[in-house]
């Protein structure tokens, strides 16, 4: 079974945690797209709080209300995938660019289910490189003073956020533990945000397999 289309059984597995009577957050990547094409097919038409624009117009066109977040108090849900994680639900995040959009909504919701295709499971954080959202001025320091941590700051070139910083991909960490990592990075000045979810790891995992959907 392809990538694909674990990440669509996954996807589909999170339509059973919806609640039709509260708004939903939802995240950014290509697991997340299966999720709304799965959500336009069902019949409840919640509103919804998006965390980048591809998403909010992704949602539009599928006839979703999109709400800002500001108008909405907690959440009761996002769903949201991942480029990594462990059995402990801590999580890289932040391929597509969209970390800082996606840490906010994670922690206004109560609950935070992240989908993903089994490839993405690791014992251990780091062999998918960790992006950081950075504002533009502080991108060299910031990219220095990563280099204490061990890991080599690449900047993703051409490449600007919803929020109009840049982002660096650090790779080459080995990431032991994610709380206090994502702790220290976030004292570096420049730093908007780690895509490091460690603080606030997701509180459930409904990882794509050959089998079926497993439930972490
Ligand atoms: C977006 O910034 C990311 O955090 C995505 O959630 C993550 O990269 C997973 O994307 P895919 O579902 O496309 O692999």
């Amino acid at each position: 079974m392809s990538a694909q289309e674990k990440k669509i059984r996954a996807a589909a597995a999170a339509l059973r945690h919806l609640r039709e009577d509260a708004p939903i957050g939802v995240g950014t990547g290509s697991t997340v797209n299966c999720f709304i094409d799965a959500l336009a097919a069902h019949p409840v038409r919640l509103k919804t709080v998006a965390s980048s624009e591809a998403t909010s117009a992704r949602l539009a066109a599928a006839g979703f209300e999109v709400i800002d977040l500001n108008d909405v108090g907690e959440l009761a849900l996002y769903v949201d995938g991942a480029d990594q994680a462990t059995r402990r639900r801590h999580l890289i995040k932040g391929g597509g660019g969209a970390l800082t959009r996606e840490k906010i909504v994670a922690e206004a919701a109560r609950e935070f289910i992240c989908i993903l295709d089994d490839g993405k499971l690791a014992d251990t954080l780091g062999s998918f490189p960790l992006p950081i959202e950075v504002i533009p001025m502080a991108r060299n320091l910031v990219a220095r003073r990563l280099g204490r941590f061990g890991g080599h700051a690449v900047w993703r070139q051409g490449y600007v956020t919803d929020n109009g910083n840049h982002i660096l991909d650090v790779h080459g960490l080995t990431i032991a533990d994610p709380p206090t990592l994502e702790s220290a990075l976030n004292q570096i000045p420049g730093v908007v945000t780690v895509g490091l979810f460690g603080e606030r790891p997701a509180d459930l995992l409904l990882v794509g397999t050959d089998q079926g959907v497993v439930e972490i």
